[in-house]
């Protein structure tokens, strides 16, 4: 399974990055407001410190515009990822822009339809939304499990599971269990996957006892 992180913030990037665990990076103008910076330029830093997918989103609403935008934003780095609405409009825009050798993932999916379109449209990368989904009373892990199966049936789809909208550390096991290819984490989840109460507790008994031994492992 493959971490990507789901923020625009160049600085919480570089200190994921340091753990060795970014697989890749994804955006969408939301994180891009809240960064309060230039798009382009946020792409091209985010691409420089992570070699990975860094997904950049298209904001037309039209075909031949998201194409405009997808061929200008694929120029920022070779490892930019077009990403585009799942609508009419954004599948043709995918397969064109697949077509022409550009990575693309197919953003906001809530349906087991939508996903079996998006592979077929020969995306790159299917982002179904999970905390959106739960969000509006349904199970959105229920939509992993549903993609994972089809997809499982079909072994030319190519398409990977880019487990979106992650809230929680429950998400990413739940996520991992069913097989989604990718999970992408906000930084605060990310770092919640370190944490258990047990793992400090036995961290302080641990050194309080060494400390009645006297003895230091290093003597200098
Ligand atoms: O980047 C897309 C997705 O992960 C957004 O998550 O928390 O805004 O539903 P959220």
């Amino acid at each position: 399974m493959k971490f990507f992180v789901d923020t625009a913030d160049v600085n919480e990037i570089r200190s994921l990055v340091e753990t060795g665990f970014v697989d890749g990076v994804t955006t969408n103008p939301t994180l891009v407001a809240q960064s309060g910076r230039r798009f382009e330029e946020v792409i091209g830093e985010i691409c420089e410190l992570v070699p990975g997918p860094v997904s950049a989103e298209v904001t037309a609403t039209d075909t031949e515009g998201m194409l405009a935008e997808g061929r200008h934003l694929a120029k920022i780095a070779s490892n930019v990822v077009i990403k585009v609405p799942l609508t009419v409009d954004g599948l043709k825009a995918c397969r064109i822009l697949t077509g022409e050798g550009t990575e693309v993932n197919v953003t906001l999916c809530f349906s087991a339809a939508q996903a079996i379109l998006c592979a077929k449209a020969g995306a790159t990368f299917v982002s179904p939304f999970l905390g959106r989904l739960d969000d509006v009373g349904e199970t959105g892990m229920d939509l992993v499990h549903e993609i994972v199966d089809i997809y499982n049936n079909y072994p030319d789809f190519a398409t990977q599971i880019l487990a979106a909208s992650i809230r929680s550390p429950l998400h990413v096991v739940e996520a991992a269990r069913l097989g989604a290819d990718i999970v992408t984490l906000p930084p605060k989840v990310f770092w919640q996957l370190y944490l258990h109460p047990l793992t400090e507790k036995g961290i302080a008994s641990f050194l309080a006892d060494w400390e009645k031994t006297g003895q230091k492992i290093l003597e200098n």
